[in-house]
């Protein structure tokens, strides 16, 4: 029972899936967890969030709705991962969540092109965060290693499908400022 959403009625669920995300206990995973029986070691940890794009077209909507998808998968996984290692997401995380919101609904205003543009240079940034952090890894840590190996090709099949729905390349400023805000939040998200 497929029914004719209306703007406003997907605006309110995904109001309503940003409040219960940000902050409850993360949704069902699609996917199994990639650290499967793999062996646990001793060790810390961090991590990032990510968008919701108010995309027109159906195609580009489908492609956001399958990465959409893939990312409740990254956050279920984090955190089954950080309840292993007895921390938690960082208290800012509704935070970044609500961030992120803004941002995205500023990007799909701004239009299809330019939000996609958002979000190529979102996952290229976070694939960059994901590799600097797999070199980061304790020493047989196999289980964050897995998860993380899987959620980095996970955004770089994210970028591709942004840019084949015709991503813009974002100006140089907005890049930089991009940075240096996940810059920021990583240190914090660290710390709190
Ligand atoms: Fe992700
Ligand atoms: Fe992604």
């Amino acid at each position: 029972m497929d029914r004719n959403y209306s703007k406003l009625d997907r605006f309110i669920t995904s109001i309503d899936d940003a409040l219960r995300i940000s902050t409850g206990d993360a949704p069902m995973p699609f996917r199994e967890n990639p650290a499967g029986d793999l062996v646990a070691a001793d060790l810390d940890e961090d991590d990032r969030r990510h968008v919701a794009a108010t995309a027109h077209h159906d195609a580009t909507r489908e492609a956001m709705q399958l990465a959409a998808d893939e990312e409740i998968d990254h956050l279920s996984w984090c955190e089954d991962r950080l309840k292993e290692l007895d921390s938690r997401p960082s208290v800012l995380n509704p935070l970044w969540y609500a961030g992120s919101f803004a941002i995205g609904a500023v990007a799909g205003i701004a239009g299809d092109n330019w939000s996609l543009g958002f979000v190529k240079e979102t996952e290229n940034q976070v694939e960059a965060h994901l590799q600097d952090h797999l070199e980061k890894l304790p020493e047989g840590d196999a289980r964050s290693q897995a998860i993380l190996d899987q959620m980095k090709e996970d955004e770089a099949k994210h970028a591709d499908m942004a840019v084949e729905a015709g991503a813009r390349d974002l100006p140089p400023p907005i890049r930089r400022a991009m940075t240096f805000t996940a810059d920021i939040m990583k240190a914090l998200a660290y710390r709190i």
